[in-house]
């Protein structure tokens, strides 16, 4: 062994280091998530977010535009609907003119090889921010997995290539790839949320669109019903299996950063890509601790990109997909 191996040979220089680095992120890896709210002329930053905005439509078609110069070419959609369109049945949700549609729609136009995958749940057009519809105090399965492949297909009609579940009921993807198949929607991708924890990470995003679930009767302010154990990791799998089994193109593990062992686990039980998503916490946090001046941002912006990638990642969602493609390319 030592000194015929000497292990600081192979990191002596930036060119050996190039040489020998086994994982790399690049703006192929990235899919960007888009906040888009109704009206003109709306740029509004997202308190909890620094440097992360909600646009209406006409923003957002030169936001795509700019994405796609950058090399970017998947947005994830989210929209904030407004509070009187939301009740308890997903009825908006399913409305071929509502904000969601109309956004594929915009973006679309706007750049036309941009891939578009739309999130499908209910929290934010739920009165109540659940993923489900509600009766006394309990979330429906059957009842929302039926508004969900309805919703699925809405997005799918107005030219989503990818609908992504982000809801966690149980056999939403059978009912979503089965009503996609009967009605001819034979290409629609289905990207799915199926290891998706109930993390206290997703804080920023519900404020992003004001749909953190509500104090009412009977009614958990949690999503432990349906949103993983954070404490589990056979559970993971077998999330993803089932989900791939139901037909799901992509399984995502959400968050990135504290479940990156399940990263690893499903990237080597499953033989399909494996999207992990970066949230809204994780981006809060690193910014914050930047805005202190305790954290240098960008290298630790790019370290945990990497982290995400080297522990088995194929994609990343992610706020910082802008950020770090200007510091790679
Ligand atoms: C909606 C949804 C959530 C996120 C993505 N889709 C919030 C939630 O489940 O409460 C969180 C994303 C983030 O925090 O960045 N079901």
């Amino acid at each position: 062994m030592y000194p015929l191996r000497r292990n600081r040979r192979l990191r002596s220089s930036e060119s050996i280091r190039f040489l020998v680095r086994e994982t790399v992120i690049s703006p192929n890896d990235f899919i960007v998530p888009l906040f888009i709210v109704e009206g003109k002329n709306v740029k509004e930053e997202i308190a909890s977010m620094p440097g992360y905005f909600r646009y209406s439509l006409d923003f957002i078609e030169k936001e795509v535009k700019e994405l796609w110069d950058l090399g970017l070419k998947s947005v994830l959609l989210f929209v904030k609907v407004p509070e009187d369109l939301k009740d308890n049945a997903g009825k908006e949700a399913i409305n071929p003119e509502g904000l969601m549609q109309r956004a594929i729609k915009t973006v679309k136009n706007a750049v036309p090889e941009m891939l578009v995958m739309t999130d499908v749940a209910l929290d934010p057009y739920s009165q109540y921010g659940h993923d489900g519809i509600i009766d006394d105090g309990k979330i429906l399965n059957d009842d929302t997995t039926a508004v969900l492949s309805e919703m699925a297909l809405s997005h799918a009609k107005a030219g989503a290539d990818f609908v992504a579940p982000s809801d966690m009921m149980d056999g939403r993807i059978f009912e979503i790839r089965s009503l996609l198949e009967d009605e001819g929607f034979h290409d629609t991708g289905i990207l799915s949320y199926s290891a998706k924890y109930a993390s206290a990470f997703y804080g920023p995003f519900r404020d992003a669109l004001d749909s953190a679930p509500v104090e009412a009767q009977n009614i958990p302010r949690d999503k432990k019903t349906y949103q993983m154990d954070p404490s589990n990791r056979e559970e993971a799998i077998r999330e993803s299996i089932m989900d791939i089994e139901e037909g799901a193109d992509i399984v995502m593990v959400k968050p990135g950063l504290c479940y990156l062992d399940i990263v690893r686990d499903i990237k080597n039980a499953v033989n399909v890509p494996v999207a992990v998503y970066q949230v809204s916490g994780e981006y809060a946090m690193i910014k914050a601790a930047a805005e202190k001046g305790w954290l240098e941002h960008d290298a630790v912006m790019l370290e945990q990109l990497t982290a995400i990638k080297r522990a088995g990642a194929d994609m990343i969602a992610s706020y910082f997909a802008k950020e770090a493609v200007k510091l790679i390319s």
